[in-house]
């Protein structure tokens, strides 16, 4: 698929569209969809986990038609980009309390799982009165910890990608499309 005629960052030879724009919204467009009838009266609590999911998010809330309330966390795996560690750290926690809250997490990616596996069973000791996560990429061929997903936006194969919120050295986050980032090398997460 050819890249659209954008500025010098979507030219670069490394990058290959695997799900373009208009797809993308089209699916985040139904997710929003589906969680404004399973919300039916109630107020989801969005919790976003930062930086990457901005773009879901801000995408994702637009089809939401209920009342809403939104907080942010952020966390750090210890190890690179292309390697999670298994260890989480939160670097920057949420603003408010998730008690007695319907709490919808919003990832942009799942991969080993490690990540939200440990947000949800952090969020799950704060008395959360329900917990379903939406994850907008799922690279199930990865996973090392079974995590409940309520609500995916597509499959994706073991590459690294980028754009859409997700970046590679913090870079690519803008891209307006979801792109494999070709000549990276992705470490087996079962490696020692
Ligand atoms: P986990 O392996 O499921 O814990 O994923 C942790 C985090 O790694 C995700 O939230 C992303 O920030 C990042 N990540 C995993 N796969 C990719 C990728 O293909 N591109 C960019 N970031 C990724």
């Amino acid at each position: 698929m050819s890249l659209p005629e954008r500025a010098s960052e979507f030219q670069n030879p490394d990058i290959e569209v695997l799900i373009d724009e208009a797809t993308l919204k089209r699916r985040i467009a139904e997710l929003g969809a589906e969680i404004t009838r399973d919300y039916a009266g109630k107020t989801p609590h969005l919790v976003c986990v930062l930086k990457g999911a901005v773009v879901f998010l801000a995408e994702l809330i637009r089809h939401i038609d209920l009342p809403i309330t939104l907080d942010f966390i952020a966390v750090s795996s210890y190890g690179d980009a292309t390697k999670t560690s298994g260890e989480v750290r939160i670097v920057k926690d949420l603003d408010e309390s998730l008690a007695g809250r319907d709490v919808l997490v919003v990832e942009d990616i799942l991969d080993t799982g490690l990540t939200l596996n440990y947000l949800r069973n952090n969020f799950l000791s704060r008395g959360v009165k329900s917990l379903r996560i939406v994850t907008l990429l799922n690279k199930p061929s990865r996973r090392l910890v079974e995590v409940p997903i309520a609500y995916k936006g597509f499959d994706i194969p073991d590459a690294f990608v980028v754009g859409f919120g997700l970046d590679y050295a913090q870079r690519y986050r803008n891209l307006p499309f979801v792109a494999v980032l070709k000549n990276v090398s992705v470490e087996d997460p079962r490696s020692p």
